[in-house]
């Protein structure tokens, strides 16, 4: 289950983000705390109004929400409130029995809350909030959230892949416990909202207004990832990385696993330790994954079988699981070569000229000369490009010599990082001329047309862009994964 988290000021404006994420969730959550105090004091008829079945909380400071009132008007509201139709009232772990009885002029003793609600077949979610860290004993402390029948919920900030291990553990160690809600909060936390059916969770929070850190809107937990259909069939697969959140490959791989209605899903996973995902990867069984900056080298003493691009160029951006053991391949290799594939056909590319010697370049080099064509490399480090040039037979020289370089090659492509953000108006071989009649390969692809590429565009030359290349290298990864073609009706947005 989806539960929308509404952070609105008035009933009428939950109301109105309740019905726009309508079709992607199961229930809403009313947070008193971002109410005004008049509308606190009518919310007790929110549900009614709404169709769903909503949590009633009331969050404090100190748990990360916007409540600031005392203690015990914070309670007393909350037992107002909860006199509404809820479905689920959250009180948190430490708040006192005894805190929980109240007067009610309608009634002769002091009313419990608990039992109240227990009565009327309100379901409480016990709820645990750490900002800092997740909890040595967080399985003794669910358990006992959970003894008096209640829902234990726990949001806790792992800090590592190794905390992100401990919460896919829950449901192993507590699968006696059925009704549990489990969050991984922050950056580190993502994958255990997107994977929150293997953690144990019965449900996800989401929102558009990040109302706690790492939400991600209904929309793209349900259109994107489908996350509220995985299953205990669904394949998982993921992309690892240190960032890694700004890749395009997850809006390259679900909506393709959804056209061709194969049951899997794939997860961006913030990796600090390649070690511990190989650990995690094992337990969610997980069947094949992709690599960016910094893990394309760390991954491979792990792999049991490499082919001979991983090795020339020393990076292996995607791995698979071959009969019980891990395979890496190198689809960035690939993904380059497919644009310009016909043009090496035809011996149209005798000669390429390489700008850069970093971590792509090297895919590209090698790609170029294991098809015969004879490459020079321009590097601002001249040592880089000199080793890069002897492994490959190549040519090098400095990037400040470019000018001599001008109209002498068929292929001339731009690797290195300029023209992205922050040097979005620098052109890296602005003394560089083109012929107009050579192909040229930008490998950036955000932004689309950097200051090189509108240039080579100007003067004629056919230009690729880099997006073409993540496409191609995410096909090529697709069909490592399931085993089927990417749809070819599929366009994806990078
Ligand atoms: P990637 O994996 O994207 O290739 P990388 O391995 O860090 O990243 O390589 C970055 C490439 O961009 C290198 O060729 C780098 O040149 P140096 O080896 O001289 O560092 C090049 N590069 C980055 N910033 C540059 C700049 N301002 N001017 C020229 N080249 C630059």
């Amino acid at each position: 289950m989806l539960c929308l988290t509404l952070t609105g000021s008035t009933l009428e404006e939950n109301r109105r983000l309740v019905e726009q994420n309508r079709k992607w969730i199961s229930l809403a959550e009313l947070r008193l705390d971002h109410l005004n105090a008049d509308e606190q004091k009518i919310a007790s008829s929110f549900p009614s109004t709404v169709d769903l079945p909503v949590i009633l909380t009331f969050r404090r400071k100190s748990d990360g929400g916007a409540c600031s009132v005392s203690e015990k008007a914070r309670l007393q509201t909350l037992y107002e409130t909860a006199k509404g139709d809820y479905a689920y009232v959250d009180i948190e772990e430490d708040v006192r029995k005894s805190d929980l009885k109240f007067k009610d002029p309608l009634q002769e003793q002091k009313v419990d809350l608990e039992r109240s609600l227990r009565d009327r077949g309100v379901r409480i979610i016990r709820s645990l909030h750490d900002f800092t860290c997740v909890p040595a004993d967080i399985y003794g402390r669910i358990a006992k959230l959970a003894s008096k029948g209640d829902i234990p919920k726990v949001a806790v900030t792992p800090k590592s892949m190794i905390d992100i291990i401990s919460l896919f553990r829950v449901q192993a160690e507590l699968s006696q416990v059925k009704d549990k809600i489990i969050i991984g909060m922050g950056e580190f936390g993502i994958c255990t909202r997107l994977l929150y059916k293997k953690c144990g969770s019965m449900l996800t929070f989401c929102s558009d207004t990040q109302a706690a850190p790492g939400h991600l809107s209904a929309r793209t937990m349900s259109e994107l990832y489908r996350a509220d259909r995985v299953d205990e069939k669904t394949h998982v697969f993921g992309i690892i990385g240190n960032p890694v959140y700004h890749t395009a490959s997850p809006r390259i791989h679900n909506p393709g696993f959804d056209a061709i209605h194969y049951n899997a899903i794939y997860v961006p996973f913030l990796v600090d330790s390649v070690r511990a995902f190989f650990k995690l990867a094992e337990m969610l069984q997980i069947h094949g994954f992709s690599v960016t900056v910094p893990h394309k080298r760390n991954v491979q003493p792990y792999l049991g079988r490499i082919t001979r691009e991983v090795k020339q160029i020393g990076a292996c951006n995607t791995v698979t699981r071959i009969q019980n053991m891990w395979k890496g391949t190198n689809t960035d290799y690939y993904g380059f070569l497919a644009p310009i594939a016909e043009e090496i056909a035809q011996g149209a590319i005798r000669t390429a000229l390489v700008i850069g010697a970093g971590g792509a370049s090297r895919a590209v080099v090698w790609a170029l000369h294991n098809h015969g064509i004879k490459v020079t490399i321009l590097n601002r480090n001249e040592e880089r490009a000199r080793q890069l040039a002897d492994e490959t037979m190549s040519n090098y020289d400095s990037l400040e010599n470019c000018n001599l370089y001008s109209k002498k090659f068929d292929l001339v492509v731009q690797t290195t990082s300029v023209g992205m953000d922050p040097n979005l108006d620098e052109d890296p071989v602005s003394a560089f001329a083109f012929s107009g009649k050579e192909i040229v390969y930008e490998l950036i692809y955000q932004p689309r047309e950097t200051p090189f590429f509108k240039r080579a565009t100007k003067a004629g030359c056919r230009v690729v862009g880099g997006s073409e290349m993540l496409l191609e290298q995410g096909k090529l990864q697709f069909e490592a994964f399931s085993g089927y073609h990417y749809p070819h009706w599929i366009h994806p947005e990078i």
